[in-house]
């Protein structure tokens, strides 16, 4: 009996888990980053126009914190022009795409 509680309740945690690790496709977040490259992918993590102003890096950021930051663009909490911008476009699956990519994938500053 014991057994099965614990089976059972290991099975609603896996059940809980999935979906968290299943959210965010990197491939699918890289064919979105053509968006973001223009800003976030210059060396030295800096755009031109209109003026000279630092980007902050994003590859090899925490999946979970670029959420939480887009989603806090998109509802106004940041309010960054450009970022409120870009966000307010992005539905959640985007965000955790690219949120998955921008993760897993930091190969260097032209990323
Ligand atoms: C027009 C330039 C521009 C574009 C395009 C752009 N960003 Fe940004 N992004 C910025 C700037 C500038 C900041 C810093 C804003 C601030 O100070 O809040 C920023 C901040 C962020 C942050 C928060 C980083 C942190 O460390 O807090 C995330 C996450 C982010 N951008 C993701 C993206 C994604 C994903 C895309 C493409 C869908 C994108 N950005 C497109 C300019 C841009």
């Amino acid at each position: 009996m014991k057994t099965t509680t614990m089976t059972l309740f290991a099975s609603v945690l896996m059940a809980l888990a999935l979906p968290v690790q299943a959210a965010g496709d990197p491939k699918a977040g890289h064919l979105k980053t053509s968006m973001c490259a223009g800003c976030h992918g210059i060396p030295g993590w800096r755009t031109a126009y209109p003026a000279v102003y630092s980007v902050p890096k994003l590859g090899g950021q925490h999946a979970d914190y670029i959420v939480a930051a887009l989603k806090a663009y998109k509802s106004g909490e940041r309010n960054h022009p450009s970022m409120v911008g870009i966000a307010g476009s992005l539905s959640e699956q985007d965000m955790e795409d690219l949120a998955a990519y921008y993760a897993s994938s930091y190969s260097g500053p032209a990323n």
